[in-house]
């Protein structure tokens, strides 16, 4: 097995690993640690393989908005037809921040993939915290925030094509709101990272809407900036699994008129707690 990191601050490519062999799991477990971000290629894995996978880290959190997969309900589909414009998960964020023990990890599958494009970025959110000031990281350290499913997944949701196609479900279901620290230290590393995010946290608890708005807005730039960042191009059968509570992620919608298909598994958290 060869791990060769992406960038020098998150990611690394695995080669040569299979993720069904045990002999493998140790291997892989340290790199997910280590790198937050690993892309482990050429898996040729069944969904029952991406699941017994998953199992390794944890509990399945069943995601309630994607589609399943008929075969394996446990499994979501990400997927955007060549007919399609939006992308799912096109926004920075993080997967399930919106609920009250976050999903620790999410394992993608690449089932279908377009001729080019199709990427997924990721930044790291140990970086963007360790590159603040002293003082602002004083300010955030007694800090909570609010997130919330509701805009993004209830009925208020403007993604009207993911609806109306049938790839997003259960709007009623969206009536998750969640409170985290707004600095955690990390489950597994303990280190500090910044938990918002662009997509689900709402408004920083304490502080008025535009106080919250202000912080917010600042923290949203600076987590964007390319040095905390690394980028997967994805190959067919690669599984690439990302730390939910050390990255934010986006998926890049740039293969307009191509389709890509992709399983996606969410594996449980647990309480997240001031660092
Ligand atoms: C997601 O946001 O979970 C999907 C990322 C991707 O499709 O690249």
């Amino acid at each position: 097995m060869q791990i060769n990191p992406l960038t020098g601050t998150l990611g690394a490519e695995i080669t040569g690993a299979d993720i069904r062999n045990d002999a493998d799991w140790p291997a892989i477990r340290q790199a997910f640690i280590d790198f937050s971000v690993i892309a482990i290629r050429d898996q040729k894995i069944t969904p029952d393989d991406h699941l017994a996978f998953a199992g390794r880290w944890g509990e399945i959190n069943v995601n309630r908005f994607f589609t399943p997969l008929d075969s394996n309900p446990e499994i979501a589909e990400v997927l955007k037809e060549a007919d399609q414009t939006a992308a799912v998960g096109e926004a920075w964020h993080t997967d399930h921040s919106y609920d009250s023990e976050p999903a620790m990890c999410s394992i993608l599958h690449a089932i279908d993939l377009p001729p080019y494009g199709g990427d997924t970025c990721f930044s790291s959110m140990y970086a963007a915290y360790d590159a603040l000031s002293d003082g602002f990281k004083d300010l955030l350290d007694g800090l909570n925030a609010w997130h919330s499913s509701r805009h993004a997944f209830g009925f208020v949701a403007t993604d009207h094509e993911s609806y109306e196609t049938g790839r997003l479900h259960n709007p009623e279901l969206a009536t998750q709101d969640s409170l985290h620290p707004v600095v955690i230290k990390h489950p597994l590393s303990g280190r500090k990272a910044l938990y918002v995010n662009p997509d689900f946290t709402t408004q920083i608890d304490g502080l008025n809407k535009d106080e919250s708005d202000a912080i917010l807005a600042f923290l949203y730039t600076h987590c964007q900036n390319a040095d905390f960042q690394c980028r997967v191009s994805w190959r067919k059968g690669d599984v690439t699994m990302w730390d939910n509570r050390a990255t934010w992620h986006k998926a890049i919608n740039d293969y307009h008129g191509h389709r890509r298909y992709m399983h996606r598994v969410t594996v449980e958290g647990c309480t997240l707690t001031v660092a």
